[in-house]
């Protein structure tokens, strides 16, 4: 079986690491993937975003599986132009790609059936939106209805700031067509943790939970990036949460695309806020997280390939999953600098004496050049240590990570604190 998997990040590398244990797999192959892909793949020099090129390339290598890991690939209808060629492809279509790319749809959505989410109040005019805040209480959210590289969503804390936001989406069309609509919403105080979920249009099978590090620095302090760092099971979402969101959230999400005729067949990663009155929906995003991807398949015991299978034609009900109960830390170790202005090709060295059996390193922004690793992006690496305990995979993914060194090398010192007990300051 041929595999092409596409994306370049940490998280496309953990899938196609994943892929290569299947016992059926022969050749992998990544576009454009990274330094890390290329030991496990075969590298081909198209962009995530070139939808002909792929399909062209699927078909001639023909290539029985296609796994797409970018939220906007997926959002300009990657999957209806691999459909439309007969290609098997994992992940939604652009109409179900929706619940993603369209905020609003989602909430729509959500409203219909019921399912716990934030208030929220949709608009159009910035005269309406402005006297809308005007009248509300902060702090308070406004989100661009459409895809904004993760800088859509503004928690303002008073009134110059929200209309500052709002200024930015409707009047200056600072957000493109992302920012035409928004929604201002309430907001939710409690603690985040992401879900993955496969869907197959009728039936659903939950991976393990996880939780995500946004802020660039200790404490949760300074501005929010692609993820700074993860672990596997989140601490905060019991098998009580576990149940009532399925029958909450999941339940009626199914029923609500259903009924609106559309079909969601992929992975469904929602965002939850764990809440004093329980999980409330914060979003819905319709492929991997980037990193809990590489702080979740590490724990997967079984092969991947058929419960990908199983998505696309609707078997999931007959599908079984099985789990390392061993908890998974993920370190991501960035350039100096991200989320802002960061240099590159910075030479990364101590990447083999870092790796053991139970320590993976997934690369993301790198790329190999005479022969050495050298950094390409914001976020370089994602560190993941597996251990008996949360302290004990903490303990090694952080070992890993002091062995490897770029120059002005940041990564946060806290991930996973949390879940031992810890607490770092912000600064
Ligand atoms: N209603 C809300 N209340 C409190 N915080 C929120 C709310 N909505 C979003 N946030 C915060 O903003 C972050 C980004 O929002 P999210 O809806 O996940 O959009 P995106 O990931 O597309 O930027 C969330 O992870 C959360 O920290
Ligand atoms: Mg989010």
């Amino acid at each position: 079986m041929k595999i092409l998997v596409v994306g370049s990040g940490g998280r496309e590398h953990a899938l196609v690491w994943k892929l290569a244990q299947s016992a059926g797999v022969d050749n992998i192959f990544c576009a454009p993937g990274n330094a890390g892909t290329a030991l496990l793949a075969e590298n081909v020099e198209i962009k995530a975003g070139d939808l002909a090129a792929l399909a062209r390339f699927a078909k001639e290598n023909r290539i029985d599986l296609t796994v797409i890991g970018p939220d906007d690939s997926l959002a300009v209808g990657i999957v209806d132009v691999f459909e439309g060629e007969r290609l098997r492809v994992f992940g939604p279509s652009k109409t179900a790609a929706r619940l993603e790319s369209s905020k609003i749809f989602a909430k729509e959505l959500m409203r219909a059936k019921r399912i716990p989410t934030a208030r929220a109040a949709i608009f159009e005019k910035q005269e309406a939106a402005i006297a809308f805040l005007k009248e509300s209480h902060f702090p308070i959210v406004i989100k661009a209805d459409g895809l904004a590289l993760g800088k859509g969503v503004i928690v303002a804390q008073e009134f110059e700031e929200a209309r500052a936001a709002v200024d930015a989406m409707l009047s200056e069309g600072r957000f493109g067509e992302a920012g035409r609509r928004l929604l201002i919403e309430e907001c939710l105080a409690g603690s985040e943790c992401s879900l993955h979920a496969l869907v197959d249009g009728k039936n659903f099978l939950m991976l393990a939970s996880a939780r995500d590090h946004k802020r660039a620095f200790d404490g949760d302090a300074g501005p929010n990036t692609g993820g700074m760092g993860a672990f596997s099971p989140a601490n905060n979402f019991g098998a009580e949460a576990q149940a009532q969101f399925e029958g909450a959230v999941m339940r009626p999400l199914l029923d609500g695309l259903r009924e609106s005729g559309v079909i969601f067949r992929g992975l469904l990663f929602p965002g939850l806020m764990i809440t004093g009155d329980g999980p409330r929906v914060l979003e819905f995003n319709c492929r991997f997280g980037d990193p809990e991807t590489q702080a979740i398949l590490p724990r997967l015991k079984s092969d991947l390939v058929p419960l990908l299978e199983a998505t696309i034609e609707g078997h999931l009900d007959h599908a079984t999953i099985e789990w390392d109960k061993r908890p998974a830390v993920t370190v991501v170790m960035a350039s100096g600098g991200y989320p802002g202005k960061y240099e590159t090709a910075k030479t990364i060295s101590g990447l083999e004496r870092a790796a053991s059996e139970d320590v993976q390193i997934f690369h993301a922004g790198t790329r190999r050049k005479n022969g050495q690793v050298i950094t390409s992006g914001g976020r370089v690496l994602a560190v993941t240590a597996l251990g008996e305990t949360v302290a004990a995979a903490r303990a090694r993914a952080y070992e890993a990570v002091s062995k490897i060194d770029f120059e002005n090398c940041h990564y946060r010192r806290d991930i996973a604190l949390s879940a031992v007990g810890g607490k770092i300051v912000g600064h």
